[in-house]
């Protein structure tokens, strides 16, 4: 037995959580955490909200409300959501708890008085405007590493890198949009330079980690580690605990990384058991399991073991199952443009479990994963046909025929040994799979294993049987019962409120690993009744989700028009920026056949567009041309290609489209309102 202390990243407390949330960093782990838990591991499961930080205060300006009540807010629904999502955290805490900030002052003072955090004046930018200091998400810009517009002054948002602000290109106030310059001021910064030496042959021992992990690890080691500010000109947040450092707070990422800890010594002190974190935290036999979203390596790969090398005798990550992202209809989440969906809007209308096997079963593990509504339906309605289904037919005939008591089995067949042994394979196999983090590989092979149990029943025909060989048909009802038990243990850590379902029909409740494969449901039990345990879903069952005013009008009649959007206010218009542009170069883009990169020359720059034009324009009639281009809206990747803002065109009507065109007098570079 060993002893595990699993993490999921601590989600910030300025939204509500949506599908990518939990494909990326909970359901895994909590896949992981249940299956550990079913094999009697020492594990505990931690977590809680991160709410300190510039993405906190700026949803507070955005909504008019204080920072402390954003995060009250979202802390609830956030933990509400999970936990009717059957994520099984051992603590769900807050970073806005005493104990957290007690315990994070007291490691900024540790590494203070080591040397590894020095005062330093800086530059940092300044914003004449808004009279302030723009820390992090407060100023964006490009990215020098990728030159996506999308990189803010701590991370850039598309390729993960994590970056000083004063070295992002065009770098303006999000704000108010005016461009900020360089001011002094002072702040703490950690000596990561200094565990340079250290980190790289630790980071080498552990080759066994997944390959994203890896890449981006030894890129940073590429780099050299620098010196980084770890202090913040905000008034939300851990005060730095120095005198003279009135207005500074610890950066969100040095403190939030230390959550994990007061996260876990919250659980003990709420046990009664004050220092049992300990274990967990200091005894080197155990395994700290980090589950995170890609963007979030570079924290727990470099900065969190530097950290806790820095203060000594701490565990350090065994292993960071960093995953993808989910797309949503091949688009990445984007909470502005409305592409995500919401776990609330979810759970208001359907159940977690075909959630949860939908997510797990296309897992963006290695690559990002892709959803559709289409995908997930077809998904629940296999997990109805063939496990639902495979349950309740052995069930339902038990009740039928032998009064819902479990039959007394004839002398095992060949068949039965085929099938008792097929749940031992798959239960290793399955072992083996989930201790490496194949959280999608593990649910197909207990699917494969659902799928046998389909076939060992039509084989035995029971409903033959019943009249012709009442031995043979109750054996088959008995097997077919332990596998109904093997198969509500394996499918346990992905769908554990169907399983539960199940182990009260089966009078079974004990979820132990070990048990898949064994005949435990004796004979002569009596079988609780038969519950429908998955409903199977039609065409455009999604379509409840959506808010009553947001669907469209039927477009049958006449007209045929959908109906007019919601009314946006004079403010949300003006934020829309549009610009004419002249089109400068044309090329295809591979295995599209309906797109074209475009160049865009906008006056003051050029930027690059993907626009679905290809059937509708040649690329002659493109060059040169005067378009209409949405210039402030998210860049995003459309068939691997980055599209920076929109090209603007109208309906013909039949399915075609035409350019919207500035005046002819018109320059690039100018707006159009
Ligand atoms: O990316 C995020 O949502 C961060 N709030 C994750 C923090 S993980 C750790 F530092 F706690
Ligand atoms: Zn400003």
């Amino acid at each position: 037995m060993s002893r595990y202390l699993v993490t999921s990243a601590l989600p910030y407390a300025n939204g509500p959580s949506h599908l990518g949330h939990l494909a990326g960093a909970y359901l895994p782990a909590d896949i992981y955490v249940r299956f550990l838990r079913m094999c009697e591991e020492d594990v505990i499961y931690i977590c809680g909200t991160d709410e300190h930080g510039v993405p906190i205060t700026i949803k507070a300006e955005q909504m008019g409300i204080t920072p402390g009540e954003v995060v009250d807010r979202f802390h609830e629904i956030i933990s509400r959501d999970f936990e009717r999502f059957g994520i099984s955290f051992d603590n769900f805490s807050r970073t806005e708890k005493p104990e957290h900030y007690r315990f994070t002052q007291e490691v900024f003072l540790n590494l203070f008085k080591k040397g590894y955090i020095v005062e330093k004046s800086m530059k940092q930018f300044y914003c004449d405007e808004c009279s302030r200091f723009l820390p992090d998400r407060y100023v964006g810009g490009t990215c020098p590493e990728c030159g996506s517009a999308n990189a803010r002054g701590d991370q850039c948002e598309d390729c993960g890198s994590w970056l000083d602000a004063l070295d992002l290109l065009k770098a303006v106030c999000e704000i108010c949009g005016s461009s900020p310059a360089p001011r002094d001021t002072t702040h703490w910064f950690l000596r990561l330079n200094a565990f340079q030496e250290w980190l790289e042959p630790w980071l080498e021992a552990h080759d066994n980690w997944k390959s994203n992990v890896l890449n981006y690890c030894r890129g940073w080691r590429n780099e050299g580690l620098r010196e980084r500010a770890i202090t913040r000109d905000l008034d939300w947040g851990v005060p730095v605990p120095l005198p003279d450092a009135s207005g500074k707070v610890l950066y969100v990422w040095f403190e939030a990384l230390l959550g994990y800890i007061s996260s876990t010594k919250e659980l003990f002190t709420k046990r009664g058991d004050p220092e049992g974190w300990k274990k967990y935290w200091f005894d080197p036999e155990t395994r700290l399991v980090q589950f995170i979203g890609k963007d979030n390596i570079v924290f727990h790969a470099i900065i969190e073991p530097s950290v806790l090398h820095g203060l000594g005798s701490y565990v350090l990550p065994w292993n960071i199952p960093a995953n993808e992202y989910l797309t949503i209809n091949g688009e990445k989440i984007s909470t502005s443009r409305g592409t995500a969906i919401w776990l609330t809007d979810y759970l208001a209308h359907f159940p977690p479990d075909p959630m949860r096997y939908a997510l797990a079963i296309n897992a963006p593990e290695n690559r990002d994963a892709d959803f559709t509504w289409d995908e997930f339906r077809s998904k629940n309605n296999e997990l109805a046909d063939v496990f639902g289904n495979f349950v309740n037919r052995t069930i339902k005939f038990a009740h039928k025929a032998f009064e819902g008591v479990v039959p007394e089995p004839a002398v095992e067949g060949q068949a039965e040994r085929e099938l008792m042994a097929s749940i031992a394979s798959a239960r290793d196999e399955m072992e083996e799979l989930l201790r490496n983090f194949k959280t999608k590989a593990a649910c197909l092979r207990v699917m494969d294993l659902a799928r046998e149990g389909n076939r060992y029943f039509d084989q035995s025909q029971p409903w033959k049987t019943a009249h012709t060989d009442r031995n043979k048909c109750a054996t088959a009802i008995y097997y077919s019962i332990q596998l109904a038990d093997s198969l509500r243990i394996l499918f346990a850590p992905f769908i554990p409120f169907t399983c539960e379902k199940i182990g009260r029909m089966l009078g079974s409740s004990s979820l132990l690993w070990k048990d898949a494969g064994g005949e435990n449901i004796p004979s002569g039990r009596k079988l609780g009744e038969p519950e429908i345990l998955l409903e199977k879903l039609r065409k455009g069952f999604e379509e409840v989700m959506q808010p009553e005013d947001s669907r469209p009008e039927s477009t049958d009649g006449e007209a045929g028009k959908p109906a007019i959007k919601e009314t946006v206010s004079f403010d949300e218009f003006m934020k829309i920026d549009m610009r004419a542009g002249v089109v400068k170069e044309v090329d295809d883009i591979e295995g599209a056949d309906k797109l074209f990169r475009l160049i865009v020359d906008m006056g003051d720059h050029s930027r690059q567009l993907v626009a679905g034009m290809k059937p509708f324009y040649s690329k002659e009639e493109l060059i040169n041309r005067k378009i209409v281009v949405l210039v402030n809206l998210q860049p995003v990747k459309i068939m691997g290609v980055v599209s920076n803002g929109m090209v603007l065109a109208s309906d013909d009507g039949k399915g075609g489209v035409y350019l919207l065109q500035p005046g002819s007098d018109s320059c690039p570079g100018d707006g159009i309102h």
